[in-house]
């Protein structure tokens, strides 16, 4: 297979139909010495949390070669380019901006603006301050005004060179990963926490979404949420609940709150001490309007009863990428025609898609044939939704280029660019040249 290719009165065939590729301020950038630390650097120094002991000092050296990168980015045809501010690079702890690191990231918009790429910025991809993080982070109700204050003053000084804002990346990995199971910064455990932080992020994007509509109402402005669509192990009624509730905890406590202004029905079911903090006025700031809603998709969950704790994931059956994560396209199409039934939706854009697959280069070349059926299948996915009368205007695969993936380090490489770590050179692998194929075909 050499070709990403779509049925000809495809909807993604037409120019308005936005492709672009992804990344984030703490998986590529660097640049370490030239901002302040994050929760990142204090679990990544913490023994035994990343898998390979590494951190994201240096990553792709983003920080020194975002010129290479953007001509990089120019060359594979993309409509747009979606990255992450690092909010302890562009803010003082005084709650003033870094004017070094906010002029780091205007020359970037600038140079992708001066090649017609849409701007794509997302707030906060979990790179929280560590100051933050010393007064309780998430689970502190000020960190979400503390997100409002940057959001401000980040979205003036880049007045008029963004396409679109996103306030947070997947707030399901912030608070469950993060202070629910700690795998992830700032690796926090307890049952307690989980739903106390999401409520505090959740509450953080209904206030910068007001910020956002204030400042910057000419851009497109929204969340970009994460779903692992969960199905049943059998039919039995017990299955059945188990794995409601487990679509209800992991995926629609995210959504269902900025759209129908309430959690799901299980908030009821979980114990006091459990159950987040809401405060009057709180449901109606989340509930905020949005221009789009991002989606990112890799994988689903399979479910059944569990005597003791409600419900269980099974095994991951094949085939699976090299993260271990099941390849099951169908689950796409359906996630998003349910989302679209379930919600009143704005327009969706595909925020991020793709797959960690074990790449080797061989005389600089990347014959990834197992990513490239990857985005085939799950691009028809999207395709099959947009049939189904699902308004998608756009798809962004992750990632541009291998990068640092958190608590598996750089063992997983995502990219549809290569990344050699010794020497930083880049080499647009087999899926990429397709990727580039299938837009400049367009
Ligand atoms: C998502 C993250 C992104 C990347 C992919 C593989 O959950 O948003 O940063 O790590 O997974």
């Amino acid at each position: 297979m050499t070709k990403l290719q779509l049925p000809s009165n495809s909807k993604m065939l037409d120019k308005s139909f936005t492709y672009g590729v992804a990344t984030a301020s703490f998986q590529i950038e660097g640049g370490k010495e030239h901002r302040l630390d994050c929760i990142w650097d204090t679990f990544c120094n913490t023994d035994g949390k990343i898998a390979d002991s590494s951190n994201g000092e240096v990553a792709c050296d983003h920080y020194n070669l975002w010129q290479d990168d953007v001509a990089l980015i120019d060359s594979l045809g993309v409509d747009a380019y979606r990255l992450s501010i690092s909010w302890p690079r562009v803010m003082l702890q005084d709650g003033t901006l870094n004017q070094d690191g906010v002029d780091y990231y205007l020359n970037i918009i600038n140079a992708l603006n001066d090649r017609n790429i849409k701007v794509y910025v997302t707030l906060y991809h979990w790179d929280l301050p560590q100051y933050l993080e010393d007064t309780g982070g998430w689970l502190n109700r000020q960190t979400a005004y503390a997100f409002a204050h940057y959001v401000d003053l980040i979205s003036k000084a880049f007045k008029g060179k963004v396409h679109s804002y996103a306030t947070l990346n997947e707030p399901f990995c912030s608070s469950y990963l993060g202070y629910e199971i700690g795998v992830h910064a700032p690796g926090i455990v307890g049952k307690e926490y989980g739903r106390k932080s999401a409520h505090h992020l959740l509450l953080a994007h209904g206030l910068a979404m007001q910020v956002l509509k204030e400042n910057t109402p000419e851009t497109m402005n929204g969340i970009v949420l994460n779903f692992t669509p969960c199905y049943p192990a059998s039919n039995s009624e017990a299955d059945l609940y188990a794995t409601d509730f487990a679509d209800q905890y992991f995926n629609q406590w995210y959504i269902k709150p900025i759209f129908d202004k309430c959690y799901p029905d299980i908030i009821k079911d979980l114990p006091t001490e459990h159950q987040p903090d809401i405060q009057s006025g709180d449901m109606e700031i989340i509930a905020q309007s949005i221009d789009f809603l991002g989606i990112n998709f890799y994988t689903r969950a399979i479910y059944k009863a569990h005597p003791d704790d409600i419900y269980e994931q099974l095994p991951a059956p094949a085939p699976l990428t090299d993260i271990g994560w099941e390849i099951y396209p169908k689950a796409f199409s359906e996630l998003l025609v349910s989302l679209d039934s379930k919600y009143q939706l704005p327009p969706v854009y595909i925020t991020e898609n793709g797959a960690a697959m074990d790449d080797s280069i061989d005389q600089g070349v990347v014959n990834d044939d197992d990513r490239l059926s990857y985005y085939q299948q799950h691009l028809n996915a999207v395709n099959d939704a947009i049939e189904q009368g699902v308004d998608i205007q756009g798809y962004f695969a992750w990632s541009l280029m291998d990068n640092f993936e958190w608590a598996e380090g750089y063992l997983k490489r995502f990219g549809i660019v290569y990344v050699d770590y010794e020497t930083q050179k880049r080499t647009i692998k087999k899926s990429g040249l397709a990727y580039k194929e299938l837009i400049s075909n367009r």
